[in-house]
């Protein structure tokens, strides 16, 4: 599905991300891991082409995302949900699940109505509120409909960053079902998440990102195991 070989990327002069590696498998779900600033958004930002990439192989399939602008990244099937939501807080719901489909791909023969009823099927909450602003919802909803925007375009790879980020736990369980559903359903994800417990739980291999490198790749049962799993960060910092 995703391949990554390579990857620097970053801002002005500044790599942020070096040599990044990096598969998923179709239907895989993976976990990034690590703590803040260690570059888990600019590496979602260098897939989605929304920052310069400066070196190495960025595939999906056969196509070369490192060629492709991030709108056609976007047709290409990747759509990512970005980190502090950003809805367009005066459009209804309707209309801000409406602009996630203006990429909406034609192949695969999906419909604005067929993407409507599958989003308002994950989250029927979006459906009672569809008429209603996007910034009087709850924070929880903001998200369910930032999620619920990124399905819009048909993707065949999700980008989630820290989706459960300052979220109640209710609204977290309910979130993290409607992930698991996605998941069963076939879609690959990647997700970027600080918390281990639900980042173990939702993917099958995990990454952990420090200072802009991955330190370590492997399966979340694996990882589960480790006696350092509580310092991960630490531990792995320090064996640098
Ligand atoms: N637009 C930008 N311009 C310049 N530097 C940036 C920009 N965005 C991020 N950075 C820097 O890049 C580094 C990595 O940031 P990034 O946002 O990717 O980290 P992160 O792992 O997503 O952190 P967090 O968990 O806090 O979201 C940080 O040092 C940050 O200051
Ligand atoms: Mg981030």
């Amino acid at each position: 599905m995703l391949r990554l070989e390579g990857i620097t990327a970053g801002y002005g002069a500044i790599d942020v991300i070096r040599g990044l590696e990096l598969e998923l498998r179709d239907g895989e779900t993976v976990a990034i891991l690590g703590p803040n600033g260690a570059g888990k958004s600019t590496l979602l930002s260098a897939i989605t082409g929304t920052i310069r990439r400066r070196s190495g192989i960025a595939r999906m399939g056969e196509r070369d995302l490192m060629r492709m602008m991030s709108h056609e990244i976007v047709a290409a099937g990747v759509a990512l949900v970005p980190e502090g939501r950003q809805i367009f807080q005066p459009l209804s719901v309707r209309d801000n699940l409406r602009l996630g489909a203006v990429r909406l791909a034609r192949e695969g023969g999906h419909t604005l109505d067929e993407r409507f009823s599958f989003v308002f099927g994950l989250f029927p909450r979006l459906k009672e509120r569809q008429a209603q602003h996007g910034g009087t919802l709850s924070g929880g909803e903001q998200q369910m409909l930032a999620i619920g925007r990124a399905l819009m375009s048909a993707p065949r790879l999700l980008l989630l960053d820290e989706p459960f980020l300052g979220l109640a736990p209710m609204v977290v369980s309910e979130i993290r079902a409607a992930i698991a559903g996605l998941r069963k359903g076939g879609l690959t994800i990647l997700l970027v998440e600080q918390k281990l417990d639900v980042a173990l739980d939702l993917a099958t291999r995990a990454c952990v990102m420090i200072k802009g490198e991955l330190k370590l790749t492997d399966s979340t049962e694996n990882l589960r195991r480790r006696d350092d799993l509580n310092n991960l960060y630490f531990s792995l910092a320090a064996g640098e």
